[in-house]
């Protein structure tokens, strides 16, 4: 059986840091309530670094770990909010910043937070039949400059950030076992942000704003609970108990959700990966800047079981267990 591979993983924060102290210089809040509420104490914010800069430099990462020519990738797929520019998409800029084989198909997907699990559950089916051999999902947003740093109930919460992973067409068990994507239009105003274009003139409806707004209450709950079915979903898909999983790597939202989540499982605090003490929320380089860390500070091992969980705004939500 033909599997998708994870050969290589590569991620990229930009250069500047904003503390919970330089954000009590900015809006009425303390380094105690966002800490405590959160598990948040810096974030990385892009100032010379765009979209795709972030989005190139992870993939390049990730190619040169997985030992792979930009040339040999077939298939780029980028999850992300906040692109380089309405069009094209940031999968073309990064088609063209890395050299990557010219007529590949690249392109974006929108689902928030869960945009990394949304790509590479196309990329996987791309490869699982025979569209693809090597791919590379990318996972990138630059929520600063969709982000009202007047509102402190949203500005502190969130960073910039990319990862990224190629992926293998090669037999045997090792590679991505199930991917689950879901979305409930229904919630869309549970979290959201209006278009980054300026209106025409021809526009009759009043844009109140282009900052991302949050119902953050409503939000949590649902998060908890959508993430706690996608994970039951791959568990039963794949045959496996909480024991099975090597390493839990959750969408890096708040560490409260997060908990939430291993309490449920029942697991160790050493088999769920955070790191978003120092990042916040990144939205879709969450995850894979997750996995990337993971990877590099030798978390998991070839052969562990690694399961992915996301919530986003769509709303969207998401699951994937990969054998190393
Ligand atoms: N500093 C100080 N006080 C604050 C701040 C702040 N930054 N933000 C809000 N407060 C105040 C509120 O005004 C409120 O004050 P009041 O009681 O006087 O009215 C009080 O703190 C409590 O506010 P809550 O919103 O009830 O705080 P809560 O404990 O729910 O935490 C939070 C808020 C952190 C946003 C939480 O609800 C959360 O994490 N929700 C999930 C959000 C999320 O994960 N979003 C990302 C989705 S993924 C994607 O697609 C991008």
């Amino acid at each position: 059986m033909i599997r998708a591979r994870l050969i290589g993983t590569g991620s990229y924060v930009p250069k500047k840091i904003l503390t919970n102290r330089d954000l009590e210089k900015l809006v009425e809040t303390s380094d105690e309530w966002i800490s405590t509420r959160t598990g948040i104490r810096q974030r990385h914010i892009a100032a010379d670094e765009t979209t795709s800069d972030m989005a190139s430099k992870a993939s390049k990462a990730a190619l040169k770990a997985a030992g792979v020519s930009p040339k040999d990738i077939d298939l780029v797929v980028v999850g992300t909010v906040t692109p380089e520019m309405c069009f094209p998409s940031t999968g073309c800029f990064v088609q063209s910043q890395l050299g990557i084989k010219t007529g590949a198909p690249a392109f974006d997907v929108s689902a928030a937070c869960s945009g990394f699990l949304y790509a590479l559950d196309i990329a996987d089916k791309y490869i699982r039949t025979g569209g693809a051999s090597k791919a590379l999902v990318v996972g990138v947003d630059r929520f600063s400059k969709i982000i009202d740093w007047k509102d402190r109930s949203t500005c502190v919460l969130f960073g910039d950030g990319a990862g990224a992973a190629v992926l293998s067409a090669e037999r045997g068990s090792k590679g991505v076992l199930s991917c689950h994507i879901h979305s409930d239009g229904r919630h869309w105003e549970m979290l959201y942000a209006e278009s980054q274009c300026p209106p025409s003139p021809f526009d009759e409806k009043e844009h109140s704003t282009r900052y991302l707004k949050m119902n953050g209450n409503e939000t949590f709950k649902i998060a908890v609970r959508t993430m706690g079915q996608a994970i039951a979903e791959a568990l039963e898909t794949n045959g496996l108990s909480p024991e099975d999983i090597g390493l839990l790597v959750p969408h890096q939202a708040n560490r409260r959700i997060i908990n939430a989540i291993r309490e449920r499982l029942k697991l160790p605090e050493e088999k769920v990966y955070t790191n978003l003490e120092r990042y916040g929320n990144t939205s879709a380089g969450s995850i894979p800047i997750a996995l990337d860390e993971a990877v590099r500070e030798g978390k998991v091992k070839s052969g562990d079981i690694i399961l992915f969980v996301s919530f986003g705004g769509g709303l969207t939500w998401a699951s994937s267990a990969v054998r190393l």
